[in-house]
């Protein structure tokens, strides 16, 4: 299948771009490399630079590549950024994916794939959390996903064009092949940030909070390895292609990791310190939060395979050290 993956120089994208192209699938990327990188890019995918705001240079892509399906990932994600400059959210994550589906309904494309979040739901009023837990997003960003999610309806109603929409828990970990390297820049989530502490870019991890009604005080989190979350949009096309229904599924693997076993179990596997302090909470968090991936199961037919802590770490820890020389403090 011909699938445009927009943002697959991304994190999450490069990772998505490398599992379509393992299973024959011919991939054309679309990247504006505000947070992408080109060390992300593959030879085997094509590649065009440009913005989802870029109406023209958005067309220019459809018309060149002329795509039969879309893989969606191209947003802004920083939670608390959201909340304060809600403006950047609205223009980039909801009128670049209005600007996306207007292109695709002009090119006769008819399946998209959308990256969608946990955030969706805001604070858990159940554990673990399946696709029927209420959508109370309390941030702007998780709103950004839901609006998208509502227009991705709009749209096959009067378009035709089928979606999946894929509700990431905590998105972690590197390729275990170490075929995808490209570190986050300035990185607001947990593993990159005590990974930095560990590889010694960052003095320490502010753990936000030891005070939550968890087994040791600190945040726990459903951490869901890429490659696994690649694999459910691989399958999520061949759905879309074999039944033409759309969906929305929650990807997770409803096992918890808290913030101070990271930081232990990335001790254990670096053989670097991690320090950290124990600060307030952080606005918004949560104590626990764990997806219910039973219908991803039944439905796609999709569990996570690589998303134990231990892989998820170690994998990632060998990505910081193809780009870091670790600091070793000289021996006095
Ligand atoms: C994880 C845990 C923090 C940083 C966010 C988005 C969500 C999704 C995943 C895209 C929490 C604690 C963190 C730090 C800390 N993104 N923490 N010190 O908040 O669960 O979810 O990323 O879809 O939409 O909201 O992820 O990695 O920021 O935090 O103590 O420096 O680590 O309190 O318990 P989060 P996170």
């Amino acid at each position: 299948m011909k699938i445009a993956v927009i943002g697959g120089a991304g994190y999450i994208g490069s990772h998505v771009v490398c599992e379509l192209l393992d299973f024959g699938h011919e991939v054309f990327v679309y990247d504006n490399l505000s947070s992408g990188l080109r060390q992300n890019l593959f030879k085997e995918a094509s590649f065009m630079h440009g913005d989802i705001l870029d109406i023209p240079k958005l067309n220019e892509f459809f018309e060149e590549f002329k795509p039969e399906g879309i893989v969606h990932l191209a947003a802004l994600k920083a939670a608390g950024e959201s909340m304060l400059l809600p403006e950047k959210y609205s223009t980039h994550n909801i009128t670049g994916s209005l600007n996306i589906l207007n292109a695709a309904s002009k090119h006769g494309v008819k399946h998209i794939v959308f990256s969608s979040s946990a955030a969706v739901y805001g604070s858990p009023k159940y554990l673990p959390m399946d696709e029927k837990h209420p959508t109370e997003p309390e941030n702007y960003y998780g709103y950004t996903k839901l609006a998208i999610e509502q227009y991705l309806e709009w749209y096959k109603k009067l378009k035709n064009i089928n979606y999946a929409s894929l509700r990431y828990f905590n998105a972690a970990g590197y390729d275990t092949k170490g075929r995808v390297s490209g570190l986050e820049q300035n990185p607001a989530n947990l593993i990159p940030i005590v990974m930095e502490a560990a590889i010694g870019k960052r003095a320490f991890v502010s753990v936000f909070g030891n005070d939550y009604e968890t087994p040791d005080g600190t945040g726990v989190r459903d951490y869901i390895h890429v490659s696994d979350l690649a694999r459910a949009h691989r399958m999520a096309f061949d759905k879309l292609q074999k039944d033409g229904e759309s969906f929305i599924v929650n990807l997770g693997v409803n096992s918890g990791s808290s913030v101070l076993e990271v930081i232990e179990a990335t001790q254990r596997i670096s053989g670097k310190k991690v320090n950290y302090q124990i600060t307030d909470r952080r606005a918004g968090d949560t104590a626990t939060v764990l997806a219910n991936p039973a219908y991803a199961k039944d439905f796609l037919n999709w569990q996570a395979e690589c998303s134990d802590l231990n892989t998820l770490l170690s994998t990632t820890w060998q990505a910081y050290l193809k780009n870091f020389v670790p600091y070793t403090p000289c021996s006095k």
